[in-house]
């Protein structure tokens, strides 16, 4: 792998591949009333991170070097990183409803905008199209594992409004939940293009393990980040998990540190001076600094997954987006 140029930017590489994306996907929301199409539309800005894609695309690319040696992008593998951006941008709409947020990348939420109820039928008006198109490729082995996602994105919503009574408990189910609303959709993702470009079993799993992983890690980062970044740089407000009544890994670790935070987690921060405190926690802890530990745990442990694929760029672009997941500030 020593004589392969590493690519300046792992999204260099997925680029070519996704430069249509925005479009296939405003396109194959058209032709229905205006209103619907405009509030579909709404997050497909080009303002996105498009880490899904970029990471699906990538994926599959290094999976058909593996398989036969070729890194062209099969048009089925490409439908999969449209589909993977629609189920997460339609999980937007219907967070922001969820969450009552007022702005998504710096501009006025979906939901404020239109409402909520609009927001709520583009984003299963997104989603039905979405599966259209995962239909059409008619892989039943691929419609059940991205239909997992489905699943698994409600369950982590609902996971998201209980808190955990016994203490152990408490960090597998916040694990579980980050896998369940962020994770599965990359692990899915990764998995359905490895089973499109003919991969076996076990390198199938690879792919899952290491989207899975770096979903984690993603997630850990995002928590990190709704304490650690200003909101001018997210484009959204900040600390808004404990104004929503979730303790995330920050917290959770800060409570080795301050013990009184447990009946705060447990009332869901929900008394007047619960979510000061718990901010104040946070900072005065090494919950921060944990976060990430683990994150970059999480991460090394889905690099440790790529290692019996093939050597290709798109190998080495993968390890590096790794780096991206936990250095980025928004
Ligand atoms: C963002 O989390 C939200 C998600 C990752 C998933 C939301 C899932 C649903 C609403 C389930 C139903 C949706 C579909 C399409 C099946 P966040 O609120 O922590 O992040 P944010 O800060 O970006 O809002
Ligand atoms: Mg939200
Ligand atoms: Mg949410």
């Amino acid at each position: 792998e020593g004589q392969l140029l590493p690519s300046s930017s792992p999204y260099t590489l997925a680029l070519p591949d996704l430069t249509n994306l925005f479009i296939d996907i405003k396109k194959a929301l058209s032709g229905t009333s205006e209103e619907l199409e405009e509030i579909s539309c709404y997050y497909v800005d080009g303002q996105g991170k498009v880490m899904r894609p970029v990471i699906t695309v990538l994926t599959a690319r290094a999976v058909n070097e593996h398989v036969c040696k070729h890194h062209r992008l099969l048009s089925s593998q490409l439908e999969i990183a449209k589909v993977t951006e629609m189920i997460h941008t339609a999980s937007l709409l219907h967070d922001d409803v969820l969450d009552m947020a007022d702005t998504r990348r710096g501009k006025p939420s979906a939901t404020q905008r239109y409402g909520q109820r609009k927001s709520v039928m583009a984003g299963n008006y997104m989603l039905s199209v979405a599966l259209m198109m995962l239909g059409k490729l008619d892989n039943p082995e691929v419609t059940v594992v991205l239909s997992q996602v489905l699943t698994d994105l409600v369950q982590g919503e609902f996971m998201q409004l209980g808190s955990k009574e016994k203490e152990d408990e408490r960090f597998s189910h916040y694990l579980d939940k980050s896998f369940k609303k962020t994770a599965s959709l990359i692990a899915n993702s990764c998995q359905a293009v490895a089973i499109l470009g003919g991969a076996d079993k076990m390198v199938q799993q690879m792919c899952y393990q290491y989207g899975r992983n770096v979903g984690i890690a993603f997630q850990l980062v995002d928590d990190f980040l709704d304490f650690a970044a200003s909101s001018n740089v997210v484009g959204k407000p900040t600390a808004v998990d404990l104004r929503l009544g979730m303790a995330t890994a920050p917290v959770l670790f800060a409570c080795e540190k301050f013990p009184e935070l447990i009946p705060m987690i447990l009332r869901r921060f929900s008394e007047p001076g619960d979510v000061e405190f718990a901010m104040e926690c946070v900072h005065r802890s090494d919950g921060l600094q944990q976060t990430k530990l683990l994150a970059t745990q999480h991460c090394l442990h889905a690099i440790s997954m790529l290692q019996q694929l093939a050597p290709s760029q798109e190998k080495l672009a993968l390890i590096a987006i790794t780096d991206r997941v936990i250095n980025r500030i928004k």
